[in-house]
């Protein structure tokens, strides 16, 4: 299946490791540009180098999504390097399980406002280009109850807001939302859990993940990469779970 994201240009927020990494990986393997983002600049740089060894033009910049203005300057720096912008996935966030203040304030800004100021300013060069799809990353615990307080909320609300401009945005612009199961990496949560705990995790697998073990990135990736695709083209609304059976939701 050709997917037509050849010479396309795309941000992937949160592009410089475990899911987010695998998107902006998957993308210029398709052939596309890509501009990653994230606060630590190290693994940014590492990403940005393996994007360029796939042989596409790529570019990391620093910035906190949480921050306006580092919203403003990643979609203008994009732009001016790509000279277009045609795909955006918001992927960065935070969670905790505290159920304080900070954190709700931190899990609101790096999840739900960084996707939606980040749609905001991608959303004229969409227009200009001809060419729109939007992805936010959400979770199974924003379809159904499970995870901490903040986070369950707060991706329930980023896929309803995927949906609210999805509507907003027809027909030239589609957005929508993909929601992980519970997915594993070296240096992710689940990564360290299973390093720390085999057993408890061979328990949690075994009660929870029909398929019978943790998603790769590159699995949740790969459906991400076909929302964003031209073959995707009727899909605007739509919230796709990618998660080995986890979640119990018959929607
Ligand atoms: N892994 C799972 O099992 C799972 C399941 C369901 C949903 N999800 C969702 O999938 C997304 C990615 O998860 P992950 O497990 O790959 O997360 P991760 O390992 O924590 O990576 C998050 C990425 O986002 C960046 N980031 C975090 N906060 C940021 C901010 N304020 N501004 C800019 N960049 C920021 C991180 O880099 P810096 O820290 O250097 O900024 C990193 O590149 C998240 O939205 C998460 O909620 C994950």
């Amino acid at each position: 299946m050709k997917l037509g994201l050849r010479d396309k240009a795309a941000i992937v927020t949160g592009g410089s490791r475990g899911i987010g990494r695998s998107i902006a990986l998957g993308l210029a393997a398709e052939g596309c540009r890509v501009a990653i983002c994230a606060r630590g600049v190290e693994p940014l740089r590492e990403t940005e180098a393996e994007l360029r060894a796939l042989g596409v033009d790529a570019l990391g910049v620093q910035a906190d999504v949480g921050e306006a203005a580092d919203v403003e300057r990643l979609v203008a720096e994009t732009v001016s390097r790509f000279g277009r912008l045609d795909i955006l996935v918001n992927n960065a966030g935070t969670r905790s399980r505290e159920d304080t203040d900070d954190v709700w304030d931190a899990t609101y800004q790096s999840n739900l406002l960084a996707a939606a100021r980040t749609t905001r300013a991608a959303v004229p060069h969409m227009r200009a280009t001809g060419y729109g799809s939007i992805v936010h990353i959400a979770s199974i615990y924003g379809r159904e109850s499970g995870g901490p307080v903040s986070y369950n909320a707060i991706k329930a609300a980023m896929i309803s807001h995927a949906k609210a401009m999805a509507l907003e945005l027809a027909p030239d612009i589609r957005v929508n939302s993909v929601a992980p199961g519970s997915t594993a990496f070296p240096g992710g949560s689940w990564g360290r859990r299973l390093e720390e705990d085999p057993e408890g995790m061979r328990r949690f697998v075994e009660a929870n993940i029909p398929m019978g073990r943790f998603g790769k990135p590159e699995e949740i990736a790969n459906a991400v990469v076909f929302l964003c695709s031209e073959r995707a083209s009727w899909i605007t609304g739509a919230c796709l779970n990618v998660d080995g059976g986890q979640s119990r939701s018959n929607i």
